[in-house]
């Protein structure tokens, strides 16, 4: 049987350290580091400065897997990107980033698929859906996905976006999931979503209601109100409906698949807050050494946290051949998923 399973894996952070300690001292954020590690565990994370978009990141993230797989680029034959950040509201990031990873140049230029998800912190494990069922349906071989963002651009770094700008920081991943006819690989996958809260975590300052869709003064200029211009989010709502459906995800993902929970080597969680992690840890059950996470040194990277979380798992020695994997994430929409991995 045709499998799909995970060949490579790389990931990219820009240099730019910003530490709890740096949103109060050199942004003038009322905050502290011990309010920010004390509730989410968050040590510090990674700005890209301004020049940079998210196909950026992605290039880099993306050359790692590329290399960690052992593949030409030539040998891809799709690219999925996953975003909330895309470098433009449109065309999709994949585009620029099939451009910059030189595939549409010579004459041996392949102008593979490209395909963005706009799936949030769900997007990777949506793209894995996607990608697994391009792969064994055999119409693709070797698809580049892709988890990137660029959030430092459009967060309210000041005391009134606290809540949310405390959380997030720039970065990307990104895997090859290719053909095989090995028993391994991506064994099944839960998705689901519920736009009864799609207006509890989102960022409205396209707002489509609106003719034109952003106000303009006199001279035509658009004009955006402060309360449309950053992300929104119920922060106690999402909280509560992340470890809700985590667990109802990675429990629907064991039933199809006839595996017990105990049975997982190995849970690699969306990376949003580690006291989210620890309660989904605790009511299931498992043992703290069978979850991995790395929030602390990144913050809340959206679509890119699971690729670093597989790639760092990697080089820790944590996650090796044979073992079972299952990843789970929640994100706005409210949109969750999770999928089980044969190493
Ligand atoms: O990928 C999915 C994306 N998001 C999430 O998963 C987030 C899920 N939610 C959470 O992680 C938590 O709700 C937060 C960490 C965001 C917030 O924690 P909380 O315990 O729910 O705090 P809160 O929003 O109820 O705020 C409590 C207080 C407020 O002050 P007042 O009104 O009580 O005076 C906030 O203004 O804490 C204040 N606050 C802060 N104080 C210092 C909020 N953010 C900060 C901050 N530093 N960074």
């Amino acid at each position: 049987m045709r499998n799909a399973y995970i060949a490579g894996s790389g990931f990219y952070v820009p240099p730019r350290i910003v530490t709890n300690d740096d949103l109060a001292s050199e942004y003038g954020i009322e905050t502290s580091d011990e309010w920010i590690r004390q509730r989410t565990g968050i040590e510090q994370r990674h700005f890209a400065d301004a020049g940079t978009t998210t196909s950026d990141l992605a290039v880099h993230a993306s050359e790692r897997a590329i290399e960690a797989a052992g593949i030409d680029r030539r040998e891809i034959d799709m690219v999925i990107f996953a975003t909330l950040s895309p470098d433009q509201f449109f065309p999709g990031s994949a585009c620029f980033l099939q451009q910059k990873l030189g595939l549409c140049d010579g004459d041996d230029a392949t102008f593979v698929a490209a395909l963005d998800i706009r799936n949030q912190c769900s997007g990777f494990v949506y793209g894995l859906a996607t990608a697994t069922s391009m792969v064994r349906s055999g119409q693709h071989d070797n698809v580049l996905l892709v988890g990137s963002e660029i959030h430092s651009a459009a967060l309210d770094l000041t005391t009134r976006g606290r809540t949310v700008g405390s959380l997030f920081g720039d970065a990307a991943g990104a895997v090859i999931v290719r053909a095989t006819d090995e028993d391994r690989g991506v064994r099944a996958w839960d998705l689901g979503a519920d736009g009864r809260f799609a207006d509890q975590l989102a960022m409205k300052v396209f707002d489509f209601h609106n003719r034109p869709y952003i106000a303009t003064d006199e001279a035509g200029n658009g004009v955006v109100p402060v309360d449309l211009l950053w992300p929104i989010m119920e922060g106690q709502v999402v909280f509560r409906n992340a470890i809700a459906r985590m667990i109802e995800s990675l429990t629907n993902l064991c039933e199809k698949e006839d595996v017990a929970l105990g049975d997982i080597d190995l849970f690699l969680c969306h990376q949003a807050n580690l006291r989210i992690n620890q309660m989904v840890q605790n009511r299931i059950g498992a043992p703290e050494e069978k979850f991995f996470n790395n929030i602390q040194k990144y913050g809340n990277t959206t679509a890119a946290t699971i690729p670093i979380l597989i790639d760092e798992a990697i080089q820790a020695g944590r996650l090796e051949r044979g073992m079972k994997v299952a990843l789970v994430a929640f994100g706005a929409g409210f949109t969750w998923g999770s999928a089980l991995i044969d190493w």
